[in-house]
């Protein structure tokens, strides 16, 4: 039996304090680490202070907030002599000292704007969410929770008790549509609004005054009796005054509230939808969300799409713009063909060609820009109309490989030297940069990582004036990614390493014989000699296998996590679930 006392969700009805602090809370894993040489810049020391200015004031609002969220029975006053345990409770989640003094972290921790279903951090977990890595060590697992109950049916309705008064309720209905279906489009579910024939609806949509304005925002009861959820007991309640024409806020809230109420309590990683903060931006699904919502209700069926079958072709690209940027024109997947034809993947689901010259050989794109490789080095930019390319670089031998990251365009060539496109004509200018390159990345702010032959890893800033710095000195390294701003590195033993600038330190996330691995925007993913296909939940060692075919080839992503995959006939899957 599975139940929670009502009375107590009514004293955890949560409150959203609208501080535009959006600072992260640093949690340090224990992951298995070797330090960066010296030449990365290290982090800013953490300092704490102790007690605020203002001692009389920071006591009252700690104790707000530690009675808010349970770390204090609900019935304390002040002064209080619990505070410094309560506040110990707190660091030992957050893998602090436990010093019982309030700090910096604490501090953090209670300004940020936050979810108000349940605690944000849980103690128990605290003591239990740890994974163990290849070599039997245990490590912090800062990860999905799942709450326990889950849905017994799959068809799901929902009914709106009220409005919002902000803006028109057919917009509220879109809102609402669209945030369970980016949920149900993962799993075998569905959600409609319920029919006026149907008595209770599963799930309740309702506007309700939580409290004042600055400080009241969103919160899902959840009760249930026994390990199913039960029409009628969940209801999604938005603070009715806050002013909810921000769509932002509203498409963020509902997405972060329908995971409560299929039955997910707050995640530890920062980037997922049910990290229990809000800071202002807009946030897409997250593998870390996706992996929690597979396991309770799994996937739906197939869970690949072909979208392409033809053994003539060579390789894709996906197209992506910068994260937060609108979606550009060309943004999209392109296939390249042996014979030389590009084609774009079109919104009607037809591949159209975009250039047919048998002399091309690579093709690479990014921040809404597509460029093609001929065979004697020269390159083209796609001008977006029909087959009508631009000559922007001229015919070298020496240029063997284009890489396209943000709005601009890299050209690696054999003699070590890296050059990028001036944006005019076919002027290029080149970066310095040591010799023997095997592979360069770049990431969205332009840093330009490049892998020599000797195992040497160099990192340039933008605009490349200031030469090139040495962040690892290791021939076992087999390959680099990026993707967004962070940055990873796979060795020939299938190793896996995320570069942690805050720590200044290589953070080994897999141990499990990796062979490739993709970055675009926050996603990472995998591919194992076996065929088999990975995705990165964003805690190390934790990792979802999306596919387990042996004749897979290879897995490319774009930034807001869609996912193909090639297989080694040539045929091209979209990952539907
Ligand atoms: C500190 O905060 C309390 C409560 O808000 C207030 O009454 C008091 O005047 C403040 N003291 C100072 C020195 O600002
Ligand atoms: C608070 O409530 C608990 C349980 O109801 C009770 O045992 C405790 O004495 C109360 N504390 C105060 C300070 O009233
Ligand atoms: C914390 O998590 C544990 C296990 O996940 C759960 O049993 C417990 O009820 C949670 N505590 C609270 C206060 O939600
Ligand atoms: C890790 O622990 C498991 C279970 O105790 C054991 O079967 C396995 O051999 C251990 N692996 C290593 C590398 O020690
Ligand atoms: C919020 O969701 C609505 C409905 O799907 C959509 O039209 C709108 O563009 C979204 N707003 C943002 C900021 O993503
Ligand atoms: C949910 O909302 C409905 C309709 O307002 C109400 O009858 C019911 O008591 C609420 N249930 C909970 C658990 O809050
Ligand atoms: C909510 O915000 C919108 C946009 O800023 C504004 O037009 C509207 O008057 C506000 N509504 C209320 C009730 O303050």
């Amino acid at each position: 039996m599975f139940l929670l006392n009502p009375l107590l969700l009514l004293s955890l009805l949560g409150h959203f304090s609208l501080l535009a602090s959006s600072e992260a809370i640093s949690t340090t894993t224990t992951a298995t680490t070797h330090p960066a040489p010296a030449s990365i810049p290290t982090s800013n020391p953490s300092h704490t202070s102790p007690w605020r200015h203002n001692r009389t004031r920071e006591s009252s609002e700690i104790h707000y907030f530690l009675k808010l969220f349970g770390w204090l029975p609900s019935n304390t006053t002040l002064p209080d002599t619990d505070i410094p345990s309560a506040i110990r409770k707190i660091q030992k989640v957050l893998r602090k000292p436990q010093t019982g003094v309030y700090d910096d972290t604490i501090e953090n921790a209670m300004a940020k704007p936050h979810c108000g279903t349940e605690p944000p951090y849980n103690e128990t977990d605290a003591d239990e969410a740890t994974v163990v890595d290849a070599s039997n060590r245990t490590l912090l697992a800062k990860r999905y929770t799942i709450w326990g109950p889950k849905w017994d049916h799959t068809s799901l309705t929902y009914r709106f008790i009220n409005y919002a008064s902000d803006l028109p309720p057919e917009r509220q209905r879109a809102i609402l549509a669209t945030a369970f279906s980016t949920w149900t489009s993962l799993v075998p579910l569905t959600i409609t609004p319920a029919p006026p024939s149907l008595a209770i609806p599963d799930i309740h949509i309702q506007f309700t005054s939580l409290g004042p304005s600055e400080t009241a925002y969103a919160a899902t009861s959840m009760l249930a009796y026994g390990l199913s959820l039960a029409a009628g007991l969940i209801n999604i309640t938005f603070n009715s005054d806050y002013n909810w024409s921000d769509d932002r806020l509203f498409n963020y809230t509902a997405l972060h509230e329908i995971g409560h109420a299929l039955g997910l309590s707050h995640s530890k990683v920062q980037n997922a939808v049910m990290w229990p903060f809000y800071d202002g931006t807009i946030r897409p699904m997250y593998s870390d969300d996706m992996g929690a919502v597979h396991q309770l209700y799994g996937w739906r069926t197939p869970r690949w799409s072909r979208i392409g079958a033809d053994s003539g072709t060579r390789g894709v690209v996906e197209v992506s713009s910068p994260s937060g940027s609108r979606v550009e024109l060309l943004d999209g997947l392109y296939q390249l063909r042996s014979n030389g034809q590009v084609l774009w993947y079109s919104a009607q689901g037809s591949w159209v060609s975009v250039d047919n010259n048998p002399v091309t050989v690579q093709i690479a794109g990014a921040g809404g820009n597509l460029y093609q490789r001929h065979a004697d080095g020269s390159i083209y930019k796609y001008s977006g109309a029909s087959t009508s390319w631009l000559w922007i670089g001229n015919s070298d031998s020496n240029i063997v490989d284009i890489i396209a990251a943000g709005d601009q365009i890299y050209q690696r060539r054999r003699d070590g030297w890296v050059a990028r496109w001036s944006g005019s004509g076919r002027t290029w200018h080149t970066i310095e940069q040591p010799l023997s390159s095997r592979q360069i990345v770049v990431s969205e702010k332009k840093v330009l990582y490049n892998l020599q032959t000797n195992g040497d890893l160099v990192r340039s800033e933008w605009p490349y004036g200031n030469g090139w710095t040495i962040i690892d000195q290791n021939p076992a390294i087999d390959s680099i990614a990026v993707g967004g701003d962070d940055f990873y590195k796979l060795h020939m033993n299938g190793q896996i390493f995320w570069l942690d600038t805050a720590y200044s330190l290589w953070r080994l996330i897999d141990d499990a014989g990796a062979k490739v691995i993709f970055a675009e925007g926050e996603f990472l993913y995998c591919w194992h000699r076996d065929g088999g296909i990975w995705r990165y939940t964003g805690t190390p060692f934790v990792w979802e296998q999306l596919d387990g075919t042996s004749n897979s080839q290879y897995v490319i992503g774009d930034s807001k996590g869609a996912v193909w995959e090639m297989l080694q006939n040539g045929e091209i899957l979209r990952l539907v679930s």
